[in-house]
């Protein structure tokens, strides 16, 4: 998605704004952009080029100590030089930086060309520009002109306007695109993400949804559109910038693989209870009366979060013995759900800031359904909306295809369910084996994460498939799904999951010697069933990839990845590490670039 960066300050801006684009190349964009003063006016350069040709194209720049801006994930428009922002009035005074999408672009288009306005690009952003200009006939402030132009605008935006004539000042608005202002010592930041900013300062203040800044060298002061003072203080963000690094890893995706062990660590710090056999979630605000009143449980989330909420209704169901379900949130949001009052739902989500989660927050919300978020970046929208809930502690995550985070759901779902549990039925003897499970699962992950490069054997081995399956039965499906979906999203293999038993009613037409499938194969209550399924795909030709915890029968299948023994109920979170590791190498033997698949963005905050 997009990416904001502003400056005001006493530095050189270029440098600052250049190397903040940089830090947010990971979040997927196909144009760059930047403004700053010059010599009473806006210089812009922009095109559609990645962020290392937009530092060419600037050079030294210029000694200006201010200006804004912009990585562009085309919307309204295609990716072009044009297109690309900041977008300018037609006298060349106002420069605009936007994320977000506009409902009413069409609306606003034809009324000011009416009103004889020329536009220069195919772009909703460029309007604003020219209704802030409009707006400056009689405003006195910049930060007023801004208000006005925005009564007309309808939709997500997250924007900073700069003026010709200010150059001092930036003015910064939201409304649905995440904006984070950063405070230093004489100079002020603004970001959509704090990737950008975290090099220079770590004091922050989250804009909220409706609400304007105004920022300037000393200062910054923040408002409702209405102009009602908001008077935040900043808070202090726990990432630094070695978090954005690589620390001697090639890509992000393959450095997060490896953070998992560290990140479960933190999402399990203080939140198990051995003497009572439970979990603590302190951020949840419910004590056990309200935990069993809870008749049912739903998970929300998109994309990999959905899988993530799929294992935790899994575990919800077992442990706790209610009935519980996920649904993506994107289709939750349109279909006019039935909220029922004595359902628990968890909106589950990495950035906090997916708009289709958000929104489907938002519907329960406005119907009286009691959410809690399940978030890893603090401060984001949906951690700040649901108000309560569960913070994942990942630390942040830089490659599109999420890998720590989605373990740290699962894991923070296990949780969930251990405390829905044992405030019913869960005896103390489970509790206990569960507590030890998720205890021990650090150590398991860097078990598997050790057999690295047996599993890029593997990766090797099947480089060539055009297509293949992910097969899991009943706990291990989500799982499958998400083996699937890293496969698909990082090494663009079609790869499709399915139940295990599912395969017959269909499926199994596809399956020949070019189909290989990757087939979950936990040593559990299922284990003869599976063993069943991997008999069906061989007599039909298919290669199989096992990955197991299990005794399989000798030269059963082609090739098998080994997992350490978890706890059975864990063994979904375990056995997704593997198929990380199986798509990271496939797709680096492909060549793909790993961290920023074609296509995709590492937040989707627009619809
Ligand atoms: C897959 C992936 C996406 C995200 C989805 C939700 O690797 O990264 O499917 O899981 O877009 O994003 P968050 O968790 O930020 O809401």
């Amino acid at each position: 998605m997009c990416g904001i960066v502003g400056y005001v300050g006493g530095r050189k801006a270029t440098p600052i704004l250049l190397e903040g684009l940089h830090r947010l190349e990971y979040r997927g964009y196909d144009s760059a952009g930047i403004a700053v003063p010059h010599r009473s006016r806006l210089k812009v350069t922009k095109a559609a080029v990645r962020v290392g040709e937009l530092r060419d194209l600037v050079g030294d720049g210029l000694p200006a100590t201010s200006g804004i801006a912009h990585t562009r994930w085309a919307t309204h428009g295609e990716p072009t030089d044009v297109n690309a922002h900041p977008q300018q009035d037609t006298s060349k005074r106002i420069a605009v930086v936007h994320n977000g999408i506009l409902e009413n672009a069409d609306e606003l288009r034809a009324r000011l060309t009416a009103d004889g306005v020329t536009f220069a690009s195919d772009t909703d952003t460029e309007a604003i520009a020219h209704l802030v200009a409009a707006a400056l006939d009689g405003a006195e402030t910049l930060e007023q002109a801004v208000r006005t132009a925005l009564q007309d605008v309808e939709g997500a935006y997250g924007i900073v306007v700069m003026d010709a004539t200010r150059p001092g000042e930036l003015v910064v608005a939201r409304n649905g695109s995440p904006i984070v202002l950063g405070v230093g010592d004489g100079e002020m930041f603004v970001a959509s993400d704090v990737a950008a900013l975290v090099r220079y300062t770590q004091s922050v203040v989250y804009l909220d949804d409706g609400e304007l800044a105004t920022l300037t060298a000393d200062d910054y002061r923040t408002s409702t559109l209405q102009a009602r003072s908001t008077a935040k203080s900043p808070t202090t963000v726990d990432v630094d910038d070695t978090d954005f690094q690589l620390d001697g890893y090639d890509n992000f995706m393959h450095k997060e693989m490896h953070e998992q062990p560290d990140a479960i660590r933190r999402a399990l710090l203080g939140r198990l209870d051995e003497r009572f056999a439970t979990a603590r979630l302190g951020g949840i605000n419910l004590d056990a009366r309200a935990l069993r009143a809870v008749r049912s449980v739903k998970f929300l989330g998109c994309g990999s979060a959905y899988y993530a909420g799929q294992i935790g209704a899994n575990l919800v169901e077992e442990l706790a013995r209610l009935p519980a379900d996920a649904e993506p949130a994107s289709e939750f949001r349109y279909r006019n759900p039935v909220i029922d009052g004595d359902t628990l739902y968890v909106a589950v989500s990495q950035s906090g800031e997916t708009a289709d989660t958000l929104a489907a927050v938002r519907e329960l919300q406005r119907k009286g359904g009691q959410v809690i978020g399940v978030v890893n970046v603090v401060g984001s929208a949906i951690a700040r909306e649901c108000g309560h809930g569960v913070l994942l502690h990942s630390g942040p995550e830089v490659s599109v295809a999420s890998t720590k985070a989605v373990t740290s759901m699962s894991f923070s779902f296990a949780l969930l369910a251990l405390l829905l549990g044992r405030v019913r039925d869960l005896s103390v003897a489970n509790g206990t084996r569960i507590v030890q499970g998720l205890a021990t699962l650090p150590d398991l992950i860097s078990d598997v994460l050790a057999t690295e490069d047996e599993i890029a054997k593997v990766a090797d081995r099947f480089r060539d498939a055009r297509g293949m399956f992910f097969i899991g039965r009943v706990r291990c499906w989500p799982a499958a799904r998400e083996g699937a979906q890293k496969l698909k999203e990082i090494s663009y293999v079609h790869a499709e999951a399915y139940q295990a038993s599912e395969l017959k009613h269909g499926p199994l037409a596809l399956i020949d010697e070019t189909m290989p499938s990757v087939v979950l194969v936990p040593d559990d209550e299922l284990l003869a069933k599976n063993i069943g399924t991997i008999e069906q795909i061989k007599a039909r030709g298919g290669p199989v990839i096992a990955v197991t915890n299990a005794e399989l029968p000798h030269g059963l299948v082609d090739a098998e990845i080994r997992v350490p023994h978890a706890t059975r109920e864990l063994d979904p979170i375990l056995l997704t590490i593997p198929l990380q590791l199986f798509a990271y190498h496939l797709a680096l033997r492909l060549g793909r670039d790993i961290d920023k698949p074609r296509n995709l963005a590492k937040s989707v905050t627009v619809e």
